[in-house]
């Protein structure tokens, strides 16, 4: 370990239920490792205002079933200037911060690494966003509780959706990345999902109508994810509308629900071993990867690969949905 006595942690971008479970778990395990730990408040913004202070042990007492995060995050344009950054590395010297741990999605590791680059600061990240859109982990911090309010939401509209034989347009979050919508599907027995992974090979609604759906159901449930690629659910209904106007349809937009509430065991558990992952990659002088979970096994990505490798979406899900929809 490259003397390292003090770390810091952050969250950034958007929020996810599980973040506040890492903040704890970063913490407890840097403490019980006799680390000192400081968290920095609203993201890379925290770092370049010098909204910092020192975590102890009960800082993070009762923390682990909140959803959102105790410190707070955001999105900082000065963070993505060099002079941002050298404000920001200031600071972090000043308080005495020999590393940092970033909780976040892409846009948040992206920051991460040019930091580290810039400066030669030891830095680590957890993947936190309710996406799953990130490289070399099964699964992302939040993406099972989002997953689990999706189906909450969809039994709710199945109810309605049956009783007036209606054809609903689902939509929900992922950005550019279709994990949501696709096991969101399956999950909830829903007749389609609409991803951008498949967006250039097919018309996704065509092959939807045309799969004959009203062959043996009165009512049906497609989950879009949100995206420019999909152009979103009411793009959908428009064209239905258009289209097929023997259809009556309906669109429900799930939108930040998706980001609150308390974290399911899994997301509890993954943000646990992540975090207390993180301490252990420091101790062994790793630096600049984002720590995963593959095949229930501890990973260190490098954040090069995380960032930038698209996780693929297995085909063999897609003809689950589309077997098993009929
Ligand atoms: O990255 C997570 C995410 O929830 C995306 O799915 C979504 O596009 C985006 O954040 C919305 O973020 P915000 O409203 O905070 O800008």
């Amino acid at each position: 370990m490259a003397n390292i006595k003090c770390i810091g942690i952050l969250t950034s971008g958007g929020d996810a239920p599980g973040m506040n479970a890492a903040i704890r778990a970063v913490t407890r395990a840097a403490i019980y490792n006799g680390l000192g730990v400081k968290g920095i408040y609203r993201g890379y913004k925290g770092l370049v205002t010098g909204e910092i202070s020192e975590f102890r042990s009960q800082n993070v007492s009762n923390i682990i079933q909140l959803g959102g995060t105790i410190l707070k995050t955001a999105r900082c344009k000065e963070f993505m200037t060099p002079e941002g950054r050298q404000i920001a590395y200031d600071n972090m010297k000043k308080e005495g911060i020999d590393a940092l741990v970033i909780i976040g999605g892409d846009g948040s590791l992206t920051g991460a690494r040019i930091f580290a680059e810039e400066f030669d600061v030891p830095c680590i990240g957890l993947p936190g966003t309710i996406d799953n859109d990130l490289y070399g982990t099964d699964t992302t911090i939040g993406y099972d509780t989002a997953l689990n309010t999706i189906l909450e939401a969809v039994d709710k509209i199945r109810d309605t959706a049956t009783s007036h034989e209606r054809l609903f347009f689902v939509e929900v979050m992922g950005r550019d990345a279709g994990f949501l919508a696709l096991n969101g599907a399956i999950a909830s027995g829903a007749e389609a999902a609409i991803i951008p992974e498949l967006d250039t090979e097919v018309d996704q609604l065509e092959e939807f109508i045309k799969n004959g759906f009203r062959k043996s159901k009165n009512s049906s449930i497609v989950i879009v994810a949100e995206s420019g690629l999909t152009g979103g659910a009411m793009h959908y209904a428009d064209r239905v509308k258009n289209e097929y106007p023997e259809y009556d349809v309906r669109v429900t937009i799930l939108g930040h629900v998706q980001r609150g509430g308390s974290p399911t065991a899994h997301d509890r558990i993954l943000a646990s071993r992540l975090g207390a992952a993180a301490i252990d990659a420091i101790m062994e002088g790793q630096r600049n990867v984002m720590i995963g979970i593959e095949n229930d096994e501890v990973v260190y990505v490098p954040f090069t690969k995380a960032i930038k490798n698209n996780k693929p979406i297995k085909l063999e899900l897609v003809n689950v949905l589309r077997e098993l929809s009929i």
